[in-house]
């Protein structure tokens, strides 16, 4: 998705956009006391500080702020949008989307997403409809990314600066899947996440 995808022109060791970094299996064992999977470290994390739906078939309509990710094929796409904070400047960026297996959510179809990313700072708004959506980030769509249930999806890893003091909001659509979701429901992390790392990269060798 990505307005991280920016940081690929700051950074020629960040994957260019596209790529599904990382797929990582939900299992039961990590789930915690609360039968929650826990891949997101506490206080690490942000959630969508917005989120809401565009219609290619209702092009003006302005669906406003929901907590639900809600798609249809090839009608119904979320945006989501991040607040990320000035302080966390210094800090890696990671979009996740979190795919746990659960009977909380209705999910049919083949699977196929599409990320596409808006500009740092181009925010969505109770305004923002298909015809009208915020501004298109420097990168064109991400190639779709098939999700299914029961896993985490690394889509993007870029610095935060880029959108540090500001929005970064991306939208997410599919072509032959019915997915509808709540996220900050209280209950398990379900959906689309960015998660804040400091320091070198997984599997990076120490220097001695
Ligand atoms: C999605 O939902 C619509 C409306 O209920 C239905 O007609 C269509 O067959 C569904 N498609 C898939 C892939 O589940
Ligand atoms: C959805 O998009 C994928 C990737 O472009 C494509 O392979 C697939 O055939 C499409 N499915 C439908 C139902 O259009
Ligand atoms: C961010 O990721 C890059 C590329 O993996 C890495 O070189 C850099 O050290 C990371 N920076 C922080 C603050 O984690």
């Amino acid at each position: 998705m990505y307005t991280l995808a920016l940081a690929a022109l700051v950074s020629t060791a960040l994957a260019y956009p596209g790529e599904v970094l990382r797929v990582r299996e939900l299992t039961e064992r990590d789930n915690g006391a609360d039968g929650c999977p826990h891949y997101l470290p506490a206080g690490q994390y942000e959630k969508p500080a917005y989120i809401t739906q565009v219609s290619k078939s209702q092009p003006d309509k302005a669906f406003g702020p929901n907590y639900n990710g809600i798609f249809t094929p090839n009608d119904i796409s979320s945006i989501f949008s991040f607040d990320i904070p000035a302080e966390r400047a210094d800090a890696n960026c990671t979009l996740e989307f979190l795919f746990p297996k659960s009977n909380d959510y209705s999910y049919s179809g083949g699977g196929s997403f599409f990320f596409t990313g808006f500009n740092p700072g181009s925010c969505p708004g109770p305004w923002t409809t298909y015809n009208d959506p915020p501004a298109p980030g420097p990168f064109p769509a991400f190639p779709p990314i098939h999700m299914e249930p029961g896993n985490l999806y690394t889509i993007d890893v870029g610095p935060c600066f880029v959108a540090a003091g500001t929005c970064a909001a991306g939208m997410t659509g599919t072509n032959d899947t019915n997915f509808s979701f709540m996220e900050n429901d209280g209950g398990c992390p379900i959906g689309i996440y960015t998660e804040y790392s400091y320091g070198l990269p997984p599997g990076t060798p120490p220097s001695s």
